[in-house]
């Protein structure tokens, strides 16, 4: 009896020590565990049969069982303690740093193509002496109309579809709007400056208007005032032409036709030649056949806007302009739709 369990022992050591060698991870630790030293263990099975033996022969075995316990319970501890080293090696590992690799590409954003086409534009005027203004977006009826020559009542309101914001003065009058067009920058800037007057502004502007290829309820303008002594159509004429050919192309040719615009007189649209097909195709995309691509309208100041401002008639005349920078990108990119510039789409976005 007592021979056959000492061997027992022996021999569920040898086992245990054996398993516990090929043991790597804590889970399967802690099955061998449970196994071996656990409550209902294999070990502690056996010690529990020691009650049927007698005093001397308990003494002994019992002192092997214990010293096999205790045996087990330290290679335990040996074992998880090299996997755990083993485990923080492994991490180390996968932290360490190769210098040798190539660095991983950060992703970088870029510039919203009307921004790109409104700073190409802008650039173009600031190289021709123009300086660079900004204006608020929610303007005074004031601005937007009254001192552009457009009264209340004045049937040339109806170009401009307006969002009108939801406030009421004194009298009963709602005079607060979202602009329509930049050109209330004109008389912001003249009621603070003196001439000679040159500047360029770049803004956004909001129409009530129902959307399709070519209309947004919100979109760009870049407006322009030039305002001295001896101004004449002429210098429209030269300035947008070189605007043109720098935006365009050098070989550009542009027209001017007459166009209604209350703050001018006399008030012009102007075109440049169509750069896609030179007016030989018939049903070219972009010119329609005409040959012509209208791209901004202008005029000489009207005498009465250089007067609300409180500008000398007989000394000061001037030329404005107002273009919309989408138009210039669709026309530049070849962009079918402006409702891809504010949709948010990245694979529209990620093209320029
Ligand atoms: N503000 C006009 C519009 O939104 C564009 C424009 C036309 C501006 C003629 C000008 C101009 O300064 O002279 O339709």
């Amino acid at each position: 009896m007592t021979q056959s369990t000492v061997q027992s022992i022996e021999a569920l050591t040898q086992t245990a020590l054996d398993e516990l060698d090929s043991i790597d991870d804590a889970d399967s630790l802690e099955q061998w565990r449970v196994r071996f030293l656990g409550r209902r263990g294999e070990l502690t099975g056996i010690l529990r049969g020691l009650s049927q033996l007698d005093l001397e022969e308990r003494r002994q075995v019992g002192a092997l069982g214990n010293q096999a316990k205790s045996g087990l319970e330290e290679a335990l501890d040996r074992r998880s303690q090299e996997i755990s080293q083993a485990r923080l090696a492994q991490v180390a590992d996968l932290e360490r740093i190769d210098v040798t690799l190539p660095g991983r590409p950060v992703a970088t954003g870029r510039l919203h193509p009307t921004t790109q086409v409104v700073r190409e534009i802008t650039d173009a005027f600031v190289a021709m002496g123009f300086s660079i203004v900004e204006g608020p977006e929610v303007e005074w009826d004031h601005y937007n109309f009254e001192m552009l020559n457009i009264p209340q009542g004045h049937p040339a309101r109806d170009m401009w579809n307006t969002l009108w914001v939801d406030y009421v003065n004194e009298e009963g009058q709602r005079p607060m709007l979202l602009r329509t067009h930049t050109s209330p920058m004109q008389a912001r800037v003249m009621e603070q400056v003196q001439p000679p007057v040159r500047v360029v502004v770049p803004g956004k502007c909001y129409r009530y208007e129902a959307t399709d290829a070519t209309h947004e309820w919100h979109f760009y303008q870049v407006e322009g005032l030039a305002v001295d002594e001896g101004i004449t159509f002429a210098d429209l004429k030269g300035t947008l032409y070189e605007f043109a050919r720098r935006l365009f192309g050098s070989e550009r040719k542009v027209r001017f036709r007459c166009d209604y615009f209350p703050f001018v007189e006399p008030g012009v649209d102007m075109s440049i030649d169509c750069f896609a097909c030179d007016g030989s195709d018939n049903s070219c995309r972009i010119c329609r056949g005409s040959g012509w691509i209208e791209i901004m309208g202008a005029g000489m100041v009207h005498p009465q806007v250089l007067a609300g401002v409180g500008y000398d008639t007989e000394k000061y005349t001037g030329f404005a302009f107002g273009l919309g920078p989408e138009r210039i990108a669709m026309l530049k990119y070849g962009i079918d739709d402006i409702r891809h510039f504010y949709s948010n789409d990245l694979r529209f976005l990620r093209q320029f």
